[in-house]
C-alpha cells in the first residue's frame, strides 16, 4: 500500500502518531491534501453564513478538526453529532450539553435518515438568529441562509447531503463567487446548502486520539487492524462498559488484575469463535479483525469512546 508522508507537528497540522507497538498510524492526509482542502474551504467560507460541522458521536472530540475555529471565524456554527445511532445515548447527551456550553447549536442525528431535516433546519435558524434579526432591521427579508457541511473523512458528509437533498425541492443555479460547478441545494425557503462538503483533516494530537479514530475505522487501516489495536479496544470496553463484550461473545471477561488483559480476552474470543490455526492454536489476527468488525458494526453495542 502507498505510504503517504506523515503529517508533521512542524507544519502545524497535527503530527504523525505511533502506536505503542511501534506501528505507525498511516494517515491519508499529507500537507498537499490539506493545503488544497484548506484553500477550497477558505473560498467557500466567503459565500456562506453558517458552518454545519459533522463530528462522529462516538468520538466528538477526536473527530473534530482543531483548525475549523480559525477557518470558520465570524460564521454561525452548528455541530451535528452524527452516527448517534451507533453511540451511547447517555454520553451523546453529555456531549450535546458540552458543546452547547461552548456556544454551538448542537443536535444528535443519524444522517442516513432524512426525518431529522426539521431538527437541522431549526439548528441553522437558531445559530443564525442574530444575523436574521440584523437582516430584518435592514429590511432584508427572505434571503435564504447559506450553509456548508464540513467534517473529517467518513464522518457522513455525503450521506447527510444525500438524505437532505432527497427531501429538498430543487437545486438552484450557480451563485456568483462560488467556484463553477458548485451548486446550492435549496432545503426550504430559509436554507440553502452547498452541495459539496468541506473536507477537514483529522487531528492526531496524541496516540489516544489516533487510536480512537482507528477504532471507528476512519483511517486507512490495512496496517492498523493489528492484534494490539483490538486488544486495546477490548481493555477499553471491559473497563468502560463492563460485561458488554463478555455477554456478546458468551464468555467471562478477564479481570483487571491480569497483566495482559486484552491479549487474554482476545485469545478467549478466538477460541470461543473457533478462530484457530492448524494445530488448534488461537488465530489472534483473525479474532482481532472480527472484534474490530463487530465493534464497528455496532454488534457489541452502542458505545462511545470518549466523554467530555
Ligand atoms: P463522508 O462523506 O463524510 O466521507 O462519509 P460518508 O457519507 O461516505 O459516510 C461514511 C459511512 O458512514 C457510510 O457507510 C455511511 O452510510 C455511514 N454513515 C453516515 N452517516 C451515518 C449515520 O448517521 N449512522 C450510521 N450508522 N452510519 C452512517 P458505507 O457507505 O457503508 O461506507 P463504509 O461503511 O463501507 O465505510
Amino acid at each position: 500500500m502507498p505510504h503517504f508522508p506523515a503529517i508533521t507537528q512542524e507544519n502545524g497540522h497535527g503530527k504523525n502518531d505511533t502506536m505503542s507497538d511501534g506501528k505507525e498510524t498511516i494517515i491519508n492526509w499529507y500537507p498537499g491534501h490539506m493545503a488544497k482542502a484548506r484553500r477550497q474551504m477558505q473560498e467557500d467560507m466567503k459565500v456562506i453564513d453558517v458552518v454545519v460541522e459533522l463530528v462522529d458521536a462516538r468520538i466528538p472530540y477526536s473527530s473534530k478538526n482543531p483548525d475549523i475555529d480559525k477557518l470558520a471565524a465570524g460564521k454561525s456554527r452548528v455541530i451535528l453529532l452524527n452516527k448517534a445511532d451507533m453511540a451511547d445515548p447517555s454520553v451523546t447527551a453529555l456531549w450535546k450539553t458540552h458543546y452547547e456550553s461552548k456556544g454551538f447549536v448542537v443536535a444528535a442525528i443519524d444522517a442516513r435518515v432524512s426525518n431529522g431535516l426539521k431538527t437541522v433546519n431549526d439548528c441553522i435558524m437558531a445559530a443564525c438568529k442574530e444575523k436574521l434579526e440584523r437582516d430584518r432591521r435592514r429590511g432584508i427579508l427572505n434571503r435564504p441562509l447559506r450553509a456548508m457541511i464540513v467534517g473529517i473523512p467518513n464522518v457522513g458528509k455525503s450521506t447527510f447531503i444525500n438524505s437532505f437533498a432527497g427531501k429538498a425541492v430543487a437545486k438552484t443555479g450557480n451563485k456568483p463567487g462560488v467556484t463553477k460547478g458548485r451548486q446550492w441545494i435549496r432545503l426550504n425557503k430559509q436554507v440553502e446548502l452547498l452541495d459539496t462538503p468541506g473536507i477537514l483533516w483529522p487531528k492526531f494530537e496524541s496516540a489516544e486520539v489516533g487510536r480512537r479514530i482507528a477504532w471507528i475505522g476512519s483511517v486507512n487501516d490495512q496496517i492498523l487492524v493489528s492484534t494490539e489495536m483490538a486488544e486495546q479496544l477490548l481493555v477499553f470496553l471491559m473497563s468502560e462498559y463492563p460485561g458488554t463484550v463478555g455477554a456478546y461473545y458468551g464468555i467471562d471477561e478477564v479481570d483487571d488484575t491480569v497483566k495482559e488483559r486484552g491479549a487474554e480476552m482476545l485469545s478467549r474470543i478466538a477460541v470461543r469463535r473457533g478462530c484457530l490455526r492448524k494445530g488448534g492454536e488461537a488465530d489472534l489476527e483473525r479474532a482481532a479483525n472480527m472484534v474490530t468488525d463487530d465493534f464497528r458494526n455496532v454488534r457489541i453495542g452502542r458505545i462511545s469512546l470518549e466523554k467530555p
